[in-house]
């Protein structure tokens, strides 16, 4: 692990690793959002606010981050157990932005902190 190899190096380079984090943060753009719905404004975002706050909030979006198969199966499970309509060609739309928008990272979350060698 990372932060144990961090730990193992001293709390110095723990500190830098924060430096560095708190940085990267500070230089990422916040994503801008709806005021209403709370939604990431990225390409699609109407047609999850259409489909997906007629019943909710965004409170499942905002917090949930899963990869797209699984979102595939929120969304299975919202047309099973709760009524949710056929999306039909916008499915794939909705699922690029959910991939994009509440998706898991690709890399590391520390992705500014270079993985030790042979790890
Ligand atoms: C017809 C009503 C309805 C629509 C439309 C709907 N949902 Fe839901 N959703 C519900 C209900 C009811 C719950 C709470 C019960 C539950 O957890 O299954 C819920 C809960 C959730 C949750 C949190 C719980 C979980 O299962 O992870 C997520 C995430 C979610 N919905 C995503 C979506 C997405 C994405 C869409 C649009 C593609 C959508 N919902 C559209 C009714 C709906």
């Amino acid at each position: 692990m990372l932060v144990d190899r961090a730990f193992r190096k001293g709390t110095g380079s723990l500190a830098w690793a924060f430096c560095l984090l708190l940085a990267g943060n500070l230089a990422a753009a916040e994503p801008e959002k709806d005021p209403v719905t709370k939604l990431v404004k990225a390409e699609n975002w109407e047609l999850v606010s259409a489909n997906c706050m007629a019943c909710h909030s965004t409170k499942g979006f905002t917090q949930v981050r899963q990869n797209r198969a699984n979102w595939e199966k929120t969304i299975r499970n919202m047309q099973e157990k709760n009524g949710l309509w056929p999306l039909g060609e916008m499915e794939s739309k909705i699922l690029d932005y959910l991939e994009k928008n509440y998706g898991l990272p690709e890399k590391a979350l520390t992705a500014k902190i270079r993985r030790p060698l042979g790890d």
